[in-house]
């Protein structure tokens, strides 16, 4: 009964596509996914998808055995537990007398906030690179709106090309006042997008973690909301925002309709799904994959793959579950979930509803990552420009970012932990920015906060327990 399946759903990753018409009436609701879908570089990986045979997936047992000769290493390898001894070395130059591992980092800044965030994130991951012997080569480029001051696009050539031959990415943010009005390809999110193509980053990861020290900032109970710690892995480059055909058409009444196609190739499904899978491992062992395999076609095959990719994974406890009760749970009992994998739309809206848990936008960071080369990492606020320059911004998602940078890009978990414990530290001596900020703390600003970071990250305070 599996063979006919599994020749139906390889013929289907190239060739079917799954209409969802959407009516008129329903437009304005998907108003605020139009950075993802507007832009026409966007539609290049989809001609190429249609037009020639997509080779087979890599299996990661493969991928285990045979270290890809990349000039950086592949991220997904850094999804491999740390005891893992076929994680490739992601060293780039070490001398055999000193321990120093040397990466190469492309930051950007970008607008707002943007430039005083990694300017403090910059600092911390310097401190604990050179606890942990690390060495690190920064190259700061421009990004967004700062680029098209300076060049007239939203992403200048030699910016992509930094990116992409560093080891690793953090960005601030990008956007403002300035540009709103610009026309789409020289609108500053246009390089936003043309940065996750031109990176190739289909997975992104956002954590949701209500740290102990927040959890009055959760809008829900407290005890619905203590002790979450959850991650969703959206899948980032497929699905709804990126299906043809598209576009606004009539129907047989002369009546104006709006169309988007949801479609998912088995091997898109089958790398977001270990990236998932190797996540959970890396945490408490769980996945949760969401859906709407009871409706669409997308999500059977989803469904279907999910639960074949599992077989690899037997310590890891798959569920699965649709996604109009996972947003549900995730308001009931967030405690429930480890890791979520779902698709580029339900993982739009399922991230944005997890990081709300923890009530603050200013601590979460995120991770994006693709099969070959550097992660990009940001946090999920943007530029903020109603509090730029004026050093009130928190950098913590910022230097939560570069942590994931450390953890999850270069397979450095001792320096990651080492910056979180940090972040912990300091919010147990009381330092708040305005966003955090409740009676009896300590008010500081953005730059205050690095330093109270740098602090406990050199010192032995570093060995406060979460
Ligand atoms: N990835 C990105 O770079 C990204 C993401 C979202 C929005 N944007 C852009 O940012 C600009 C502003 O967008 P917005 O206002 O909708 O969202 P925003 O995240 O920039 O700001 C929303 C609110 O949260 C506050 N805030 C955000 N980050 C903060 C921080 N670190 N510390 C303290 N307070 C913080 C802001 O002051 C504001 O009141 C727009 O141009 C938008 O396109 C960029």
């Amino acid at each position: 009964m599996y063979a006919p399946i599994w020749a139906w759903s390889n013929w289907a990753s190239y060739r079917i596509l799954l209409i969802v018409f959407l009516v008129s009436p329903l437009r304005g609701g998907w108003r605020r996914l139009g950075p993802f879908i507007c832009h026409s570089s966007l539609v290049l990986p989809f001609l190429e998808f249609i037009s020639v045979p997509v080779p087979n997936p890599i299996p990661m047992a493969y991928l285990r055995m045979n270290p890809q000769p990349v000039k950086t290493s592949n991220s997904l390898f850094n999804l491999l537990p740390k005891r893992s001894s076929l994680r490739p070395a992601r060293v780039r130059c070490s001398s055999s007398s000193s321990p120093t591992r040397h990466y190469a980092i492309t930051l950007l800044p970008g607008d707002g906030i943007g430039p005083e965030v990694v300017s403090v994130a910059k600092k911390v991951l310097q401190r604990a690179g050179s606890v942990e012997g690390i060495h690190f080569d920064f190259q700061e480029m421009p990004m967004g709106g700062a680029a098209l001051d300076l060049t007239g696009v939203p992403l200048p050539k030699e910016t992509l090309e930094a990116a992409r031959s560093s080891d690793a990415v953090l960005l601030g943010a990008i956007g403002g006042y300035k540009w709103d009005k610009n026309e789409k390809h020289v609108k500053p999110e246009t390089g936003l997008l043309q940065l996750r193509e031109g990176l190739k980053v289909f997975a992104n990861l956002r954590p949701a973690s209500v740290l102990p020290q927040l959890v009055d900032a959760s809008t829900l109970k407290k005890e619905v909301a203590e002790g979450v710690d959850l991650m969703v892995v959206r899948e980032l480059t497929g699905g709804i925002y990126f299906g043809k055909p598209r576009g606004f058409s009539t129907n047989d009444n002369g009546e104006e309709i709006g169309f988007n196609t949801e479609v998912y190739a088995s091997h898109e499904i089958d790398r977001i799904a270990r990236v998932a899978f190797e996540t959970a491992r890396k945490r408490r062992g769980k996945l949760c994959s969401v859906d709407k395999a009871n409706v669409l076609e997308a999500s059977m095959l989803w469904r279907r793959r999910v639960t074949e990719i599992a077989l690899e994974y037997p310590d890891i406890e798959l569920t699965h579950m649709y996604v109009d009760n996972a947003s549900m749970q995730l308001v009931r009992f967030p405690k429930q979930f480890d890791v979520i994998v779902t698709n580029n739309i339900f993982g739009d809206i399922l991230s944005d509803e997890a990081s709300m848990i923890t009530g603050s936008i200013g601590m979460l960071p995120s991770a994006s990552l693709g099969e070959n080369g550097p992660g990009l990492f940001e946090p999920i606020h943007g530029s903020a420009p109603d509090i730029a320059g004026q050093d009130k911004a928190n950098p913590l998602a910022t230097i939560l970012s570069a942590a994931m940078l450390l953890k999850y890009g270069l397979g450095e978990q001792d320096a990651a932990e080492r910056i979180e414990t940090a972040v912990l530290n300091t919010l147990d001596r009381g330092f708040r920015t305005g966003d955090i900020y409740s009676d009896g703390n300590i008010m500081v600003g953005c730059t205050e906060m690095g330093e109270q970071v740098l602090r406990a990250v050199d010192s032995e305070a570093v060995a406060v327990s979460r």
